[in-house]
């Protein structure tokens, strides 16, 4: 009788729990936008929206060491805070990514989780995933409406490059699973990392596309860079706007390359197995998920065509790229990196002199946690007379709305344009 159970079981908490999300263009101040939650369980006691709904900074109680968060609308403790078993919320928001979960009968999102029947995605926004339960949150991008918000050079508002681009402009990405001798997961000796094809991938025949490399952070995996950062829709939108040309991305996972280290389990917050080292995850790369990339996908062989990038602990991963695997990629993307000093030198540069050929972007946010590593990085690049592209996203702390605006100007700046970069202005 186990498995009519089991079905029952299924049945029932169906019908028990149903969400929605809509973004609605409402043509009314604040924001011109305004987003509805639904969320309906029958036998919960309450039920709130957890995750990162407010975008800005308060500026004025915010240090590099803690951010405080603020609404468009005045927020006030408790908004959140529903009728008995239901959310039916709506929301002004100004345009931006956000990442939420339900949290039921729960009241700290650290301590609810999807394991405890406590923390639930949109069951009509579900996340993408490598594995089951390896994404935690629902994501969605709310669209800019110049009617209600100011956008400028100094502070950009506009945030459209994480819209889905229109049909027929649209890539596709999907997981693949690839060998990895060594690796515990999905399974012994397969590893697995997410891969955008450009639209126009698969109808040019013998077409070789430049490949770029995008790394997840501390906690994440190769899933992160989707569905956090939406960044189909944002590579979609530089290829159709003429910023780079169609290329291929691949974000893998750095956790669980092999059984050398504790085992990290994915979306569960109570698993604090260390990360890797960067030389140990460049070193099995190196020897894997490169040449099986290289031998799977029509894209291109050369340097010059070929770029490394991540974000917080992938931006320190990407630093040693540069240092241990220079010749590799001639395009560095650093967002948020914590790496940390001693940096590149005269001596580095002596010894390596590919360190000086390369095209560099460092990007962060002016309220990141990693503010100073940053500035760090760049202080040596500075001592070197490197002309490296720099990007300080002006509201922006260590968070995903930092990352879209980071990789969405690595493109529009950096990606595959000439080197080196000069210190003319762009227009
Ligand atoms: C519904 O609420 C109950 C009671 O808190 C909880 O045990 C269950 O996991 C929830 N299910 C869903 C799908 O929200
Ligand atoms: C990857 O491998 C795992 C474990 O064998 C399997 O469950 C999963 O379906 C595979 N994924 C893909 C996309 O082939
Ligand atoms: C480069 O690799 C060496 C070992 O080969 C390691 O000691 C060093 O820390 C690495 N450099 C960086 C910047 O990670």
């Amino acid at each position: 009788m186990a498995p009519y159970s089991a079905l029952t079981a299924l049945a029932l908490s169906a019908s028990l729990a149903a969400g929605s999300v809509t973004i609605r263009k409402t043509g009314t101040a604040p924001t011109g936008y305004e987003v509805d939650f639904k969320y309906t369980n029958a036998s919960a006691n309450r039920i709130l929206i957890g995750g990162g709904l407010q975008p800005f900074t308060d500026q004025f109680h915010t240090t590099l060491r803690s951010s405080a968060l603020y609404d468009p609308k005045d927020y006030k403790a408790g908004d959140f805070y529903v009728r008995v078993g239901r959310v039916d919320f709506h929301h002004p928001l100004p345009s931006g990514v956000y990442s939420f979960a339900y949290l039921v009968d729960c009241d700290f999102a650290p301590r609810c989780s999807i394991d405890t029947g406590k923390l639930f995605v949109d069951p009509d926004l579900p996340p993408f995933r490598n594995t089951e339960e390896d994404q935690v949150a629902s994501t969605f991008q709310v669209p800019f409406d110049p009617a209600f918000q100011l956008s400028t050079g100094a502070t950009p508002a506009d945030f459209d490059y994480g819209l889905s681009a229109p049909e027929g402009e649209r890539g596709t990405i999907k997981t693949v699973n690839y060998t990895s001798p060594g690796s515990i997961h999905p399974a012994p000796d397969v590893h697995d990392f997410s891969i955008y094809l450009p639209a126009e991938y698969g109808t040019v025949p013998g077409k070789k596309y430049p490949l770029l490399y995008m790394s997840h952070g501390a906690g994440g995996n190769g899933a992160d860079w989707e569905n956090l950062g939406r960044a189909s829709a944002i590579l979609d939108n530089l290829i159709r706007e003429g910023h780079i040309e169609p290329t291929v991305a691949v974000m893998p996972s750095f956790y669980n390359l092999d059984d050398s280290l504790p085992k990290f389990v994915y979306g569960d917050a109570t698993n604090r197995a260390p990360p890797p080292t960067a030389q140990h995850v460049r070193e099995n790369y190196v020897k894997y998920l490169f040449p099986w990339v290289e031998s799977h996908y029509d894209v291109c062989d050369k340097p010059s065509c070929r770029a490394f990038s991540g974000l917080s602990l992938g931006g320190r991963l990407t630093y040693e790229m540069y240092v241990n695997a220079t010749d590799m990629f001639d395009y560095y993307g650093f967002f948020s990196p914590a790496a940390s000093a001693p940096f590149v030198d005269a001596a580095a540069v002596a010894a390596n002199p590919g360190l000086a050929q390369k095209g560099l972007y460092v990007g962060y946010g002016l309220y990141d946690s990693v503010f100073d590593l940053a500035r760090g990085l760049q202080n040596a690049f500075d001592g070197l007379d490197f002309e490296y592209i720099s990007r300080v996203a002006p509201y922006g702390s260590h968070y995903w709305p930092t990352w879209q605006d980071n990789f969405w100007w690595f493109g529009v700046t950096a990606l595959w344009k000439p080197i080196p970069f000069t210190q003319e202005t762009g227009r």
